[in-house]
């Protein structure tokens, strides 16, 4: 029988790792699509608390990449119409959708309190993290 940590732990230790890492990775944490439902729910995260537990497709910038299915790097929020605010600390945030087999299943979302810190290397690299956390599903 499978024994060890679960899956929503191994989640929350990549995010923990992430944050611990990358000085501008203030928030990360994942969120997945609600079975057949067009919304999100928050998965295992670190970082501050947030209320934006459910969220629905289109809403915000992770509803956005629900539906696009494309990343999604905010340089500034403040410039951003369609954007849900978590803490008035962050000024900037990078979501990359999660696939399994091909279908978005749900995403990696980070906050950074940096002002246009993400970079194509941070979209390669959290693509490839998506890649690896794929394979627990
Ligand atoms: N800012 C996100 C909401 C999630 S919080 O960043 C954790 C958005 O606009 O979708």
């Amino acid at each position: 029988t499978e024994t060890g940590i679960s899956r929503d732990d191994k989640l929350k230790n990549i995010c923990q790792l992430l944050s611990d890492h990358v000085d501008y990775y203030d928030w990360v944490g994942f969120y997945f699509r609600n079975g057949d439902k067009e919304e999100l729910l928050l998965g295992p995260y670190v970082g501050a608390a947030t209320d934006h537990t459910v969220i629905p497709f289109g809403k915000g910038i992770c509803g956005q990449v629900a539906v696009s299915n494309q990343n999604f790097v905010v340089p500034d929020v403040k410039a951003q119409d369609n954007y849900i605010a978590c803490s008035l600390t962050v000024k900037s945030e990078i979501v990359v959708p999660l696939f399994v087999n091909g279908i978005n299943i749900g995403q990696i979302d980070i906050d950074s309190h940096v002002l246009d810190p993400f970079t194509s290397e941070d979209e390669r690299f959290l693509e490839f993290v998506n890649q690896e956390v794929a394979q627990l599903f």
